[in-house]
């Protein structure tokens, strides 16, 4: 439950197709991630992200395709399955519980746990958002909106996952705080964790990741190193056909 990748591990998506009302919005979608590094997963509005995330998290059944891990698939399974299995999603708009304080977020997201893990857990993600430990009677709601993902992030991280999808690392933060959590995610990734990055800011997912992959109409238009993108913008912006959400955001 709690061993880190070895950093040979890979989360191989074969072949997902993935319907919403009845209509396939992720199509035929092969996409690795690998431990220990970061993948970038960029595309327009309704491209499939979201989507993508929620069939590998479980909660959403994909009609078609593996999630294979260690050689289990892990595609069709419940949530908490997948999560034992050490994949942990941050889904798009994840909501805390308002009311309670952050030491209880924390708390309810280790319920899985034995009190030696959570324990240790905790530890874990106090030193990783230091942030937080200052603030661990204060109720969630009273958190700013940097300190609310801190602890998003926390949840997913509290059961050591070998890997990590993010959906949306920076939506509705203010650029220090997204700048602040950069480093946050090269460490989670150098401690073995395959992270998948979906972020609407493509110039800072692709300055954390080695690979990229492009989703459009659902289905992967790009797959290449993260550097290509990054030298060849015109092959991202064709893919956004000029949507105005590729620039980093200002210092
Ligand atoms: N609950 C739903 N029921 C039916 N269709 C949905 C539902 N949620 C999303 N869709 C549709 O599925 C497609 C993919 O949506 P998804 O949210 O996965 O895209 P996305 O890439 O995450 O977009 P964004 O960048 O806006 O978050 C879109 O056409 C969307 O309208
Ligand atoms: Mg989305």
């Amino acid at each position: 439950m709690s061993t880190q990748a070895d950093g040979n591990g890979v989360l191989e998506l074969r072949g997902l197709t993935v319907e919403r009302g009845s209509r396939a919005v992720v199509r035929d979608v092969s996409l690795d991630i690998p431990a220990a590094d970061v993948t970038a997963l960029l595309g327009p509005n309704g491209a499939g992200k979201s989507t993508l995330v929620l069939a590998v998290g479980g909660v959403l059944r994909p009609l078609t395709g593996s999630v294979r891990m260690d050689g289990r698939d892990l595609a069709r399974q419940r949530p908490e399955v997948v999560r034992r299995a050490g994949v942990a999603i941050v889904p798009e708009g994840r909501r805390l519980l308002p009311d309670l304080s952050v030491e209880d977020n924390i708390r309810v997201a280790a319920y899985s746990l034995s009190a030696e893990e959570a324990k240790a857990g905790r530890g874990r993600v106090l030193e990783l958002f230091p942030e937080l430990s200052r603030r661990l009677s204060a109720p969630a709601r009273a958190l700013s909106g940097g300190e609310q993902q801190m602890l998003v992030l926390a949840q997913a991280l509290i059961s050591s996952p070998r890997y990590l999808l993010i959906d949306e690392l920076s939506l509705g933060l203010a650029p220090v705080i997204i700048n602040r959590l950069v480093p946050t995610i090269r460490a989670v990734a150098a401690a073995g964790i395959g992270v998948l990055l979906i972020e609407q800011f493509a110039a800072l997912a692709l300055g954390l990741a080695t690979r990229a992959y492009i989703l459009e109409g659902g289905r992967i238009r790009f797959s290449g190193a993260a550097s290509e993108l990054r030298e060849q913008p015109d092959l991202l912006r064709s893919a956004y056909l000029l949507r105005g959400s590729l620039d980093a955001p200002a210092e």
